[in-house]
Parts: C-alpha cells; structure tokens; sequence
C-alpha cells in the first residue's frame, strides 16, 4: 500500500533457490507431472524410531513448557559428551546455546558480531545463508573460491591474502554444502595458525561432519589455542534425519554464549523442550543409525557420480562428504541454470543451478541424492535421454 515501507535491511536479504524450485517442481505435481526430486538437502529417511519414541514420551509426560533459553541443561551435557567424544572438543555447558536448527546459530552468531563494514570471509559456492546474513549485518562479504581442481577446499595461500585489518570472522563449512568437499586435518591447522592472536573469530559450520565417507574430518574447536575465537554449529537436521524437528546447537566461549542466549530471549525465548529431549535419546542412544544412513548415502554417492560421469555433457568429481553431487556442465553448451531448468521441466528431475550458491558455482549443478536408489536410476536415465536429444538437436543444426 501507498506509504507503507519496509526497513531497508530486508533489501539485503537473499532466499534459497532449493526453496524456489521446490515451490516450483509442486506446481508440476499438482499439474499431473511426475517429478524426481533432488532440489531439497534433507534425508528421505524417518527419523529414528527411538527418537520419535522419546520425543512422543516427552509430549505424554508433559515436557511441553519453556525451557530455559540457552537450552534444558541434561540436554547440553548430553552434548557436552557428545562433542568430546566425535569432535574432542571440550565444551561444559556454559559454552554450549541450544536453538531451533543449525540456521539460527548462523543467524545468532552473524547478528552477535558483525558490524556494519566488517569483513566477512566465506566460501564460494557456499550455503546461501551466509552471504544473505552477511549482508543482512550490514559486513562486507568476501568470497573464497572453492575450485574443483583443488577438491573443493579452501586455497589457503588465497584465504591468507584475504584476511585483512577489517576481518571479522571466517565462515568454514566442512563437509560442505554445495560441493561436498572436505577441508584436511592439515587445513584446518593452517587456518587456526591465521587467526591465532588475532580478533578474528571462525564460524564453523559442522552439520555434516558424521557423513564423511574417504579420511577424517578435524574440529578447529578441538585447537585449544584458538577454541574462544570459534564458534563450532551443528545440528540433528541431517546426522539423525531430524530436519522438521529443529534442533540444533552452537559451541563458542561462555561470554558470547551469554550474549546469543540474550538472542535467543529475545527471539525464540527456547528450542522447543521435547524437541531437546529427543535429542538427547539420539546422542545417548545407538548410534548405529548415523552409521546406517551413512553407508546408505554412499552407495547412492558412488552410483550418482558413475552415472553423470556417463552422462554427455556432465563430469562429476567424488567427493568425500555430505549428501550432494556438484556435476560440472560447462561442456554441455547450456548455462547452468538455463540446464536445469530445462531438466526440470523437460525430464521431471528437479535439481538447482550451482549459481545460486555463489559466483563460482556457475557451470555446476547441485543434486541432492538424500533420494531412494530406484529415482536415482530413474533420475540419471531421464537425464541422460534428454542429454541425447539435445545434443542431436544441436549438431542437426
Ligand atoms: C551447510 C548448512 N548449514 C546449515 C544448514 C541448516 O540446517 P538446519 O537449520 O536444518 O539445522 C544447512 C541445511 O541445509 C546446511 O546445508
């Protein structure tokens, strides 16, 4: 309406092409079409059955008021053990803020430190969430290129020359999000020996360091020398096929963890409370599930990347983490977004442009394979049929 305005800073804010294409590949559905869907980054498993077990006790025993705000503290030292013992980092629950899914902490943790003009150092292709709240703090983004040719970790030499007096923070996502790429145990140590003694803090985006499937992931929260300047993120959303639940948590130093409960007061006031308890049966219970899921999303890993390495016009490196293919398609003679638009609408395989994670995911696709083998083989079949036509079109021109 005439007048009415909206605060400026919504102008900075940026959305999420997996959430778009998904409002998209709906429409489809509804008009009949039947749709493969590698858009969204989230397991198509149930959650577990002892987690959904826990969850409901706690709903039958009442568990269902406020808890406290930075998190129900059997929960947090329910973490507290958990991070010992798969990151080695030692985190009593003073440092531990509990939220609804790993998302809030970047929210949190960009709000909590980023002034105006402050540099922020993220990766490129990146999770899009970064850069939009970057942004959104009024910090200067300042992309990191992941290139496939250095399997999709940071150029160090790169990074270094980047840091600057203005840098704030440095965004790390291990295994990451577009690419599945894996920063070393080495990286890792070379990045905590940039900022040491310096006012800079890392941002460590963990959420898929229990599926990694070739070498090990480090924790720079585990590096006691820079452990204040980190704030480690990590969530149940894909580890426990957990996403709808929202459950997720951030370690940092006792100060900030102060400071991001004060956010959390004053924005969720708590994670919902058998939310938490369920997550504490998924960190105590067995957990031969994440193992399970595992070995599941690397078989479909390994046939997803042999069949677009068949496919013309693809070529796809083995990554060693998360749940995504980052396919190469700049021999294809389409621009990537143009491609997947087309593979969408022309073969019912919804899947996104590698674009829309950042400028050096141009000429890549993202696939999502948290998808069940039979549409994988579908999926790949589909593409590769109108891979065929398109490329006989071509050269019938
Ligand atoms: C790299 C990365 N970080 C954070 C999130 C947020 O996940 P959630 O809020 O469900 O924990 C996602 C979700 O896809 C992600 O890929």
């Amino acid at each position: 309406m005439k007048g009415l305005q909206f605060a400026q800073r919504l102008n900075n804010l940026e959305g999420e092409a997996a959430f778009s294409v998904l409002a998209k590949s709906k429409e489809l559905e509804a008009q009949g079409r039947n749709i493969i869907h590698f858009e969204v980054g989230e397991p198509d498993f149930q959650t577990p059955k002892n987690i959904r077990e826990a969850g409901i006790a706690a709903i039958e025993k009442g568990m269902t008021f406020y808890a406290p705000a930075q998190g129900y503290m059997p929960f947090r030292e329910a973490i507290s053990r958990h991070v010992k013992k798969y990151k080695n980092i030692d985190a009593t629950p003073d440092r531990i803020v509990v939220t609804p899914g790993g998302k809030s902490m970047i929210f949190f943790t960009l709000m909590s430190l980023v002034n105006p003009g402050d540099e922020v150092i993220y990766p490129d292709p990146g999770y899009p969430a970064y850069r939009s709240m970057i942004k959104f703090t009024g910090g200067i983004p300042v992309p990191v290129a992941l290139v496939e040719e250095n399997n999709f970790r940071f150029d160090l030499d790169e990074l270094e020359s980047k840091i600057t007096s203005k840098t704030k923070l440095i965004i790390l996502n291990s295994p990451g999000n577009p690419t599945g790429g894996v920063l070393t145990p080495s990286d890792i140590d070379r990045i905590a020996n940039l900022i040491e003694k310096k006012s800079i803090y890392v941002f460590s985006d963990e959420i898929y360091d229990r599926i990694i499937y070739e070498g090990i992931t480090k924790s720079i929260g585990s590096i006691s020398s820079v452990k204040d300047q980190v704030i480690v993120a990590d969530s149940f959303s894909k580890s426990y096929a957990m996403t709808g639940w929202r459950l997720g948590y951030g370690i940092m130093n006792s100060e900030l963890a102060q400071k991001m409960t004060l956010m959390q007061i004053n924005c969720n006031s708590c994670t919902a409370t058998f939310t938490q308890l369920a997550g504490i049966e998924a960190l105590n219970g067995p957990q031969d599930v994440v193992e399970n899921m595992r070995l599941e999303f690397m078989k479909r890993r390994d046939a997803v990347v042999e069949g677009l390495n068949s496919i013309r016009g693809f070529s796809c490196m083995k990554t060693a983490g998360a749940f995504y293919a980052f396919p190469n398609v700049k021999s294809s003679g389409f621009e990537s977004g143009d491609l997947a638009d087309i593979i969408l609408q022309e073969s019912g395989v919804a899947l996104l442009d590698g674009a829309g994670f950042g400028d050096q995911g141009k000429g890549y696709l993202r696939i999502s394979y948290a998808s069940s083998m039979e549409n994988i083989y579908e999926a790949l079949n589909r593409i590769d049929m109108l891979m065929i036509r398109l490329f006989k079109k071509t050269t019938a021109v």
